[in-house]
């Protein structure tokens, strides 16, 4: 099904966090074909020349869109606290019908190594930090700054994956971080019934994180199994799945908590 008419997602405020590539990017793309003029987006990476382009060119193809940026390391409490400092700036127009937050950004962590590799703290505490802590600070925080009011429908995405669900041999920490991140995030959904959630789950995407999928997976058997998907054209366009992502936004069937995949 697509339901990608112009415009079909009204006037929204949203906020991209892993915006400067990848699926984010095309999310970004995606999202502003279907929105109304007067809407609002805020992309957040920690590449900011390429947040800046990707804003330029948002604005320059859709002129009725306000296009803004935080370059911030979501890994760190100060890029989480400019960004919610910079969502406070955007939150002006109270014209908006939807809030959406896309907990987007994300890293595979070392998976050159197995579980027995794993030995260092520190380590394991800077992934953690970045992949679980910061979407649900980030998260809370602007879900504060957005507050409820009639009429508006406010809708929180967490970019999932299969590792929540399945395990990845050399993929400890991706598997584990996914799969608290899915657990908090139907946490929230239990607690707050006027909120809409939503674990997304894209699809093996052809982009840069397959390709370190590929090269540095520590398992030979799981690095040869995405080597076949690549080779065999099985991999997804970012595109399609961001299309996919909005198509399921707009049908609103999930019941809120639920993950949902690109092949579903
Ligand atoms: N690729 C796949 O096959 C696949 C499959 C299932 C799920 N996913 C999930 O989809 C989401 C998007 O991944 P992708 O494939 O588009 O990956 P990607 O191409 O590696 O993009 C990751 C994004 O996150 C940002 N990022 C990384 N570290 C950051 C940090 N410390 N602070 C702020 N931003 C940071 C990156 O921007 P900067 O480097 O500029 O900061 C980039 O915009 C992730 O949650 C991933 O787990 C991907």
């Amino acid at each position: 099904m697509n339901g990608g008419g112009s415009c079909s997602l009204g006037s929204v405020l949203c906020v991209i966090t892993g915006a400067s590539r990848g699926l984010g990017k095309s999310l970004a793309w995606e999202l502003c074909s279907r929105v109304m003029p007067g809407s609002t987006l805020l992309l957040v990476a920690r590449t900011e020349k390429a947040l800046q382009v990707l804003a330029e060119e948002l604005t320059l193809k859709y002129p009725g869109i306000t296009a803004t940026w935080v370059a911030a390391d979501l890994g760190t409490g100060d890029g989480v606290r400019r960004t919610v400092q910079a969502a406070h700036e955007m939150n002006g127009q109270d014209t908006a019908q939807r809030v959406i937050i896309v907990n987007n950004a994300g890293s595979l962590g070392d998976i050159n190594k197995y579980f027995v590799d794993f030995t260092d703290p520190q380590e394991v505490d800077k992934y953690f930090s970045f992949n679980v802590s910061s979407a649900l600070c980030l998260t809370s925080s602007l879900l504060k700054v957005f507050q409820g009011r009639p009429g508006l429908q406010r809708l929180v995405v967490n970019v999932t994956s299969l590792a929540a669900l399945q395990p990845f041999k050399s993929w400890t920490l991706y598997c584990a971080g996914k799969a608290a991140r899915e657990m908090m995030f139907r946490v929230l959904a239990e607690e707050e019934k006027d909120l809409r959630v939503l674990s997304y789950s894209p699809g093996p995407l052809d982009n840069d994180m397959q390709e370190e999928v590929r090269t540095h997976t520590k398992d030979p058997d799981i690095r040869q199994q995405f080597l076949i998907m690549k080779e065999s054209g099985k991999l997804i366009d970012c595109h399609v799945s961001a299309r996919k992502m909005l198509d399921v936004i707009q049908a609103d069937t999930y019941n809120s908590g639920d993950h949902v995949d690109f092949y579903d």
